[in-house]
């Protein structure tokens, strides 16, 4: 008894000893430690209409990876985009005020200086910059200081180019769709072989297109190389101005106006049937900054024109397409308005204006959108709907009601005569506002990018063994695992037969 006793348990603790070793290993690090505290990082994304605040956290212990960065809190500060207040000093600065003071408090407080806070303004600025450098300068630097006298970790208040909202946003979305880089199995890197996905944005001023393309990117411009966990990325991005949806909106009455002559009178075919709405043409429309090609020669900006819906799909098709130029192209492909672009592929994610859009039409018209035929079917649907009809279907104010006719109108352009999405591609852009919880937009690839959270070289380098040691290290416990099963098999089968070793 006592001699089969002594040779069990050598074996036995031999077992349990390559259970444990063969556990370790396998099981992911991070499961296995305590939560750690987080770190914080603030952007404000200042846009044409106005600046919103996102604060995002990830665990203290690790920062490089996908899916480790989260959205913690966000914030929409109150009146226009900081471009709204050229020539009110003062007034940028304190817009931001009410949502710097909740950063203050969403953000633990010994954890505040560490928090590095970015400013990165868009089309409102671009278009401020173009019309008056001095002012658009002057505003940076009113938000900056005022930025500074937080007690965050200030780094910029800049201008971001199309380029970069477009690569940035196209971060964010592959980046939260854990695209790049998978924290697998014992805490190492590893390249999930997906496709990337691509990026398309629209806001009150501009709207971008971001994908990775295998074909040639004939203008430079349109050109963006990128490096992230060891491996390249070749982008196509390109950024309209003044083809926001408000932009695009204050050019569509700008040209109804100029078609039909400066009357007292227009006749709006987007707008609702029946619904009517004044405006005056200067600070409604020809004041804007996108007027270019609008402006009249001579108009009164004081004058009061009554805007009238006709709720006419066909005719304000029709308007709409003939704001976009299609027929002068330099390269072997363009979009429109002469700029080159390859061919969609792969999937797309479709956000912010983009998202509220195909909300509002799928739910006044109950339809689906899954074909061009469908979300011809919903907008049309749509475009026939009375002011009330909508509001009362949505609960949202006229403001907003009053230019889905319009602005899905302009989309469904935009995306199949201009990008050239098809039967077969539309299907693929999934119109989301958010990937688990987080916000998509350009604010978090930016924050990623400039905090070097997405290294451009780090392969397989992380925290944990290449994988040669470590397969080698897993051989010799299992090994150590066989070995002790099959001694106490041995001992089992001695006894059973009665018959002693010794
Ligand atoms: C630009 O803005 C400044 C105020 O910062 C103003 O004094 C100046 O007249 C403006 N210039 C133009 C060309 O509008
Ligand atoms: C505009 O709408 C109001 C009611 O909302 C109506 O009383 C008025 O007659 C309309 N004006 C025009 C020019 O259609
Ligand atoms: C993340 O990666 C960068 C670049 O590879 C490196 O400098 C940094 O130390 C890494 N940070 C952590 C927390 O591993």
């Amino acid at each position: 008894m006592s001699l089969r006793c002594s040779q069990t348990i050598p074996a036995v603790v031999l077992l349990i000893l390559a259970l444990v070793g063969i556990l370790l290993l396998v099981l992911p690090a991070k499961e296995v430690k305590t939560p750690p505290e987080n770190m914080y990082g603030i952007i404000l994304d200042a846009g044409s209409s106005h600046t919103s605040m996102y604060i995002y956290k990830w665990p203290a212990d690790k920062q490089n990876g996908t899916g480790i960065v989260t959205e913690h809190s966000k914030c929409h500060a109150k009146g226009g985009g900081i471009s709204s207040y050229a020539g009110v000093r003062g007034g940028a600065a304190e817009s931001l005020k009410a949502c710097l003071e909740q950063a203050v408090k969403d953000i633990p407080k010994s954890r505040h200086h560490q928090t590095p806070l970015y400013l990165g303004a868009t089309a409102g600025m671009r278009l401020l910059k173009k019309d008056n450098a001095t002012e658009s300068d002057r505003i940076l630097k009113e938000v900056g200081s005022k930025l500074q006298s937080y007690p965050f970790k200030f780094k910029e208040a800049v201008i971001l180019s199309g380029q970069q909202e477009g690569a940035y946003g196209w971060v964010t979305v592959n980046y939260l769709h854990e695209n790049f880089a998978k924290y697998g199995f014992i805490g190492r890197w590893l390249n999930p072989g997906t496709e990337t996905t691509g990026a398309l944005d629209l806001g009150g001023a501009s709207t971008q297109i971001t994908f990775e393309t295998p074909e040639k990117v004939e203008d430079s411009d349109n050109m963006m190389e990128l490096r992230l966990y060891g491996q390249n990325y070749r982008l196509y991005t390109q950024s309209f101005l003044c083809y926001g949806q408000d932009q695009f909106l204050i050019k569509l009455m700008a040209h109804l106006i100029t078609t039909q002559g400066v009357k007292p009178r227009v006749y709006h075919p987007c707008y609702p049937k029946r619904f009517n709405t004044s405006i005056k043409l200067g600070k409604d429309v020809f004041d804007s900054p996108c007027m270019e090609n609008y402006r009249p020669p001579r108009f009164d900006p004081q004058m009061s024109v009554t805007v009238i819906g006709t709720g006419d799909y066909q005719n304000c098709l029709a308007n709409i397409e003939k704001m976009f130029s299609f027929d002068s192209c330099s390269f072997s492909k363009c979009s429109f308005d002469g700029v080159s672009q390859p061919s969609v592929r792969g999937s797309f994610m479709a956000f912010s204006a983009f998202f509220f859009t195909h909300r509002y039409i799928s739910s006044l018209s109950n339809i689906t959108i899954s074909s061009p035929r469908h979300m011809e079917a919903a907008i049309r649907h749509v475009c026939n709907m009375t002011i009330s009809e909508m509001t009362k279907k949505t609960n949202q104010s006229e403001k907003y009601m009053k230019n889905v006719c319009a602005v899905s109108n302009f989309i469904q352009v935009l995306l199949m005569r201009g990008y050239g999405f098809n039967e077969f591609s539309l299907p693929s852009i999934s119109f989301q506002e958010k990937v688990g919880g987080t916000s998509v937009g350009w604010a978090l690839g930016y924050m990623l990018s400039l905090s070097n959270m997405v290294p451009a070289e780090s392969f397989g380098l992380m925290k944990a063994l290449p994988s040669g040691p470590w397969a080698g290290i897993l051989f010799l416990f299992i090994t150590l695992l066989l070995i002790a099963v099959g001694y106490l098999l041995i001992i089992y089968r001695n006894t059973r037969t009665g018959g002693g070793m010794v």
